[in-house]
């Protein structure tokens, strides 16, 4: 018998072990998972609850009447996404209050308009830092090593995907495509972008909102929260760390307490999304009937 399986042995022994060695799995995502039930279930905490009040604003109250006035009367729903965004602006998270004063605001059943909110992942449920750095890793970020810009912010900040920093100054989250693919990787700081990042050039970036929110006192205390839910703090137009929270003409500022902030963009030198190594086509001039630009411009 045992001289039978001798041969058996020294012919499959090897290869069943060759198979033992190999990885027998592969994971699809490399990512950090989010799981789906905390994008649709609310769970009332101590800054979220619809106990809470909230009312906008009287400008806001000025800009809502002419936001409204945008529909045909008996759709006025249609403003729920400005509304919920403006009120995210002004409170510095879509909370429940949020929530029941757009539906309170429109008439609509409340359900209506959690049902919205859920659904875009634009809308924060919950509190955000002041600066919500959202770093896209779908496929041509990712191609172009975005992974290591997840990496050079988690190291940066101590923080994984889907948490806040203790100083309540930086949230960080993962997110899907932004629509710069031409400019990848590149990460969303509340509602500016930059682009062509390196691991090198996001450090810097983060270490420059870091020194410009100390140099202004932003990082100090509890303001660490986007709008009013963090007493003092900025968001939306008005977020950007300036001294006097001031915009300049551009409508943005890129100095904070004399720091220097990056300016939103490309990081790489490139001015948008034009060939790194300079044109590739349209170099000569056109032939037959095509005509070039009589300002010169092409
Ligand atoms: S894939 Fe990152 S912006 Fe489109």
């Amino acid at each position: 018998m045992a001289s039978k399986l001798t041969p058996f042995v020294f012919r499959n022994g090897p290869r069943a072990l060759r198979q033992l060695q190999r990885a027998q799995w592969r994971s699809f995502a490399a990512s950090a998972q989010t799981r789906s039930d905390s994008l649709a279930i609310h769970r009332d905490t101590p800054v979220n609850n619809p106990s809470i009040p909230f009312k906008f604003t009287p400008q806001n109250e000025e800009l809502i009447k002419e936001i409204i006035s945008r529909y045909p009367s008996q759709y006025k729903k249609a403003a729920v996404m400005p509304l919920l965004d403006l009120g995210q602006r002004q409170h510095g998270f879509t909370s429940i209050s949020v929530m029941n004063e757009v539906a309170r605001i429109l008439e609509m059943p409340p359900m209506r308009v959690y049902e919205v909110a859920t659904f875009y992942t634009m809308y924060n449920r919950n509190p955000v830092g002041r600066f919500h750095v959202q770093c896209c890793t779908t496929t041509p970020c990712m191609l172009r090593d975005s992974d290591s810009i997840m990496k050079a912010i988690q190291d940066h900040l101590g923080i994984h995907h889907g948490e806040t920093t203790a100083d309540g100054l930086f949230t960080f989250t993962e997110v899907e495509c932004l629509g710069a693919c031409a400019n990848a990787p590149m990460v969303q700081i509340n509602d500016d972008y930059y682009e062509d990042l390196t691991y090198d050039t996001t450090v810097s970036l983060l270490k420059a909102l870091q020194n410009a929110a100390e140099a202004t006192g932003a990082s100090k205390g509890d303001i660490g929260l986007a709008g009013e839910a963090g007493k003092g703090a900025v968001t939306g137009n008005d977020r950007n760390v300036k001294s006097g929270n001031e915009i300049n003409e551009q409508g943005r500022a890129y100095e904070a307490g004399g720091v220097k902030i990056p300016t939103p963009g490309p990081l790489s030198g490139r001015k948008s999304c034009e060939p790194a190594a300079g044109l590739t086509s349209l170099t000569n001039e056109p032939w037959g009937n095509e005509t070039l630009r009589k300002d010169g411009a092409l």
